[in-house]
């Protein structure tokens, strides 16, 4: 398997194209199923999740097809019909994400068979509220062994959906199948979160009657038929904010290019409060720190506007080398400080009770051999690699490769010492 590595000490100086969003991709790639006619999606990431899903979608009678076109990366996805409502554990297990292919196949035609997608390193991530808003849209819904029977031979209903807490997936979910529903369907306690708006919008421009996203009220007005379309991904604001968080761990001046400072503002703010210049440009922001050691401060993390859950380990990696303590709240997950013992392992001094760390800062991390144990905790270990003193080996990076494209090129090319070893032991740049 491969690994990375990385020698401490270098600044980034330079400038980093933020990706197209992985998160908003992949719900956008599963809305090709809604409609007979082609979807293009530009400003494409190319990632393990994209292909995973692509490959499910293949199986599912989509035509799926990767180009490089005059706007970049882009993905054509054509279902001219749908050959099977069936998607297998070995797919969903690898990206639970694919379990939102069950709306869009009720809606279509009517039936489908999809695997439960199973536990997960940070938490249990149950997927109840997705099946109580798909009931609520009139599927009958039965399981057995493992998989999720939903039918709704007669199409489904529009209806009242009142999520007990905010769920990013469920209400995806629920706003894939509600498109082609007979009637209106109101989606109360929804998501915010940016991907919302960017699947509105994606939806609409194949001919849905979508409002709200972006709110916690989403009206959905459902239409006979979906038609294709062309939508440009929004920008990966978790990427960034990564980035954004290397550069204030590393030292320099990084700017982020193809993307909105408004997106990732909750941290932002908490880099300026720690002593970070932050200066925010049309398509995205300038990351500075010149010597001087970052303070301490405190986060937790909580629904869009807040602090990203998907950017607290990260964080917790920035603030290892600050000056004092900082106490990290994790609100989401219950299980999302599986990062903490890895960084410790370079020298971060790191206590964890239940949903809370608190991590005194020290001054210098020593290199190590590190293991990555979910896709955003693997970018938190290369983070602190950056820093710290020798060299750092991060194993187990599949799971940096289903969310970071090209990760290597993008930090090598603002400075910073990271190889990835391929896993016959050779080292490739
Ligand atoms: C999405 C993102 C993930 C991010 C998360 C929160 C994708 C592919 N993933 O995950 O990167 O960390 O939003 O911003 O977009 N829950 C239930 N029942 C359900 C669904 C969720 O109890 O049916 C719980 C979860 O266990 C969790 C909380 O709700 O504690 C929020 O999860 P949710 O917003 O659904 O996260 P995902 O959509 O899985």
């Amino acid at each position: 398997m491969d690994r990375i590595a990385i020698t401490g000490g270098a600044r980034l100086n330079g400038t980093i194209p933020v990706s197209g969003a992985k998160n908003s991709a992949i719900k956008l790639m599963a809305a090709s199923l809604l409609t007979d006619e082609p979807l293009r999606l530009t400003n494409m990431p190319r990632l393990a999740d994209t292909r995973f899903l692509g490959k499910l979608l293949t199986r599912l009678g989509v035509q799926v097809t990767e180009s490089d076109g005059p706007d970049g990366q882009q993905t054509l996805l054509h279902a001219p019909e749908i050959m099977s409502g069936f998607a297998p554990y070995d797919l969903v297990r690898q990206m639970r994400a694919s379990f939102n292919v069950l709306g869009p196949l009720v809606a279509r035609s009517g039936q489908a068979k999809v695997s439960l997608p199973g536990g997960c390193t940070i938490g249990a991530r149950p997927v109840d509220l997705h099946l109580q808003a798909l009931e609520a849209l009139g599927a009958k819904i039965d399981l057995h062994e493992g998989y999720v029977y939903a039918q709704a031979p007669r199409g489904l209903k529009g209806a009242e959906i009142t999520f007990p807490i905010v769920s990013v997936g469920a209400t995806e979910h629920a706003m894939l199948a509600a498109v082609l529903a007979d009637g209106v369907t109101v989606i109360h306690n929804a998501a915010c979160e940016p991907e919302l708006a960017d699947l509105q919008d994606c939806l609409n421009a194949m001919g849905a009657k979508v409002e709200g996203a972006g709110t916690p009220t989403i009206t959905i007005t459902g239409v006979a038929r979906l038609k294709g379309a062309t939508h440009a991904v929004i920008p990966d604001r978790i990427e960034m904010g990564t980035y954004a968080v290397a550069a204030a761990m590393a030292g320099g001046e990084v700017r982020l290019t193809n993307a909105r400072p408004g997106l990732i503002d909750a941290l932002l703010d908490k880099l300026k409060e720690a002593g970070a210049g932050v200066e925010p440009t049309a398509d995205g922001v300038i990351i500075r720190r010149n010597g001087q050691r970052l303070d301490s401060v405190d986060v937790e993390t909580a629904p869009f506007p807040g602090f990203a859950t998907d950017l607290q380990a990260q964080f917790m990696a920035l603030m290892t080398t600050a000056k004092g303590e900082s106490r990290i709240r994790e609100t989401i997950f219950e299980n999302r400080f599986m990062h903490a013992p890895e960084l410790m392992r370079l020298g971060a001094d790191i206590s964890v009770s239940g949903g809370e760390a608190r991590v005194r800062g020290v001054e210098q991390l020593e290199g190590a051999e590190v293991m990555a144990t979910d896709l955003r905790a693997s970018v938190s270990l290369v983070i602190a690699g950056l820093v710290a003193r020798g060299e750092t080996t991060v194993s187990r990076i599949y799971h940096l490769d289903r969310g970071f494209e090209r990760l290597e090129e993008k930090l090598g090319a603002c400075g910073a010492q990271v190889r990835r070893i391929k896993g016959d032991g050779e080292a490739e740049l």
